[in-house]
């Protein structure tokens, strides 16, 4: 007879240690080795945040040039990889595109040593944007692109290899911001699974090749594009009142809501919302940016629900241009970095994972003979 299990999810259990983020513990709820993700969001650069998180310190300014530096050598791409990005069809996930960039990478440029771990992970934090947008380009504009632009920073060089221009102040900062709301968030189901893997003393690309199938799924990173599938198709926000309020009737689970560790608000909501409405004015929108905000109103009001970071992520990204499609891999470009610090902490002070589990199957019963079953 089946037992019920308990801790499903493992929700409330502690799993092990980190000193890289609180959820839902101190400053506005988030924070990365110390410093409120409201603060970091206001006052820096993603790649100060990615050096934050990979190497234990806020860069001053030589480091942080230096590291932007080293970053923009890193964004080309081997020809084998660019070959096998060539063979994915257009219709392929572009979270699958990525899972297979990264893991041909390994094969191209393996991890030999562990004293590598942290060029590798400069490397894959570089050449991401040019995995996802060489295969984008080619797929769905039969361009082969130039992966090496001389922008500044990793969300510039995404949009420019995106738009084949240089983008405006504005877009560069929101894609600052976003990639900065996406780096870390402790042990959430991605960055488990890339603890899991490094706990076998795996290399690099296997953990983060394992959390980018983990992020792919719509409970996890894939609930932005899924949020912004349901926002596109509202009218004007008496519209999105009306399907919302269908949609809880049929109990169905609304994307971009809710939370499993944080209980009142999403601290990444209210920054990531605030772009969002610059750009809802920057682009003269007078349709998706009410209506997101009339979701989260029902939302709050019917089931006490607020919206997590990714649903305003949704329309930001949307005003920028940047297909719905391509949404997660961007959660890909900056969560890398979350991932690869908690591989390198867990190496750090290693054993293996492996819990138990409660059984529920049949009792101890002997096989029979194949002829008399
Ligand atoms: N839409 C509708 N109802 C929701 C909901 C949502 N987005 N999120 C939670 N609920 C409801 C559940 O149905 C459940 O109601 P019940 O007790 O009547 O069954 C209750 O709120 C508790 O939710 P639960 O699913 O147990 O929370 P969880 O901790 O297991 O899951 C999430 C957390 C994030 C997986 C869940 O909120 C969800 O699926 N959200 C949508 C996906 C999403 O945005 N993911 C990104 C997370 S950053």
């Amino acid at each position: 007879m089946a037992k019920v299990l308990s801790g499903a999810g493992l929700r409330g259990q502690v799993a092990g240690k980190t000193a890289l983020s609180t959820v839902g513990v101190s400053g506005s709820g988030l924070t990365y080795r110390g410093y409120d993700v409201k603060d970091l969001a206001n006052n820096c650069d993603f790649e100060e945040v990615a050096f934050l998180i990979l190497k234990g310190h806020l860069p001053n300014q030589d480091e942080l040039q230096q590291y932007k530096a080293k970053l923009k050598t890193m964004r080309g791409l081997p020809l084998a990889l660019k070959e096998v990005l060539e063979r994915i069809p257009a219709d392929a996930h572009p979270m699958d595109v990525l899972r297979t960039g990264t893991s041909m990478l390994g094969n191209l440029e393996m991890e030999k040593d562990f004293a590598q771990q942290h060029e590798v992970t400069d490397r894959m934090l570089a050449c991401f944007p040019s995995i996802i947008c060489y295969w984008y380009r080619y797929s769905h504009d039969g361009v082969r692109i130039d992966v090496e632009t001389d922008n500044d920073s990793i969300g510039a060089h995404f949009l420019q290899l995106l738009h084949d221009k240089a983008p405006s102040e504005l877009h560069e900062r929101v894609m600052h911001v976003s990639l900065i709301l996406y780096a870390e968030h402790e042990f959430n189901a991605s960055t488990f699974t890339a603890r899991v893997c490094a706990s076998t003393l795996s290399d690099m690309h296997s953990c983060i090749t394992g959390a980018i199938g983990s992020l792919r799924g719509p409970l996890h990173g894939g609930a932005n594009e899924a949020a912004m599938e349901m926002i596109e198709k509202f009218t004007s926000a008496d519209d999105a009142e009306e399907g919302m309020m269908g949609m809880l009737a049929r109990k169905e689970k609304i994307m971009g809501f809710g939370h499993a560790i944080y209980s009142e608000s999403d601290p990444r909501n209210e920054i990531i919302k605030a772009w969002s409405e610059k750009l809802a004015t920057e682009v003269g929108d007078k349709v998706l940016y009410p209506v997101s905000v009339r979701c989260e109103e029902v939302m709050k009001r019917e089931k006490g629900l607020f919206c997590n970071a990714d649903f305003f992520h949704a329309s930001a990204y949307n005003f920028m241009g940047i297909p719905t499609k391509l949404f997660t891999p961007i959660f890909v470009m900056s969560r890398l970095t979350g991932w690869a610090a908690h591989v390198m902490e867990q190496r750090a002070d290693n054993r293996i994972i492996r819990p138990s589990a409660d059984y529920t199957g049949e009792d101890l019963r002997p096989v029979t003979p194949i002829t008399e079953r």
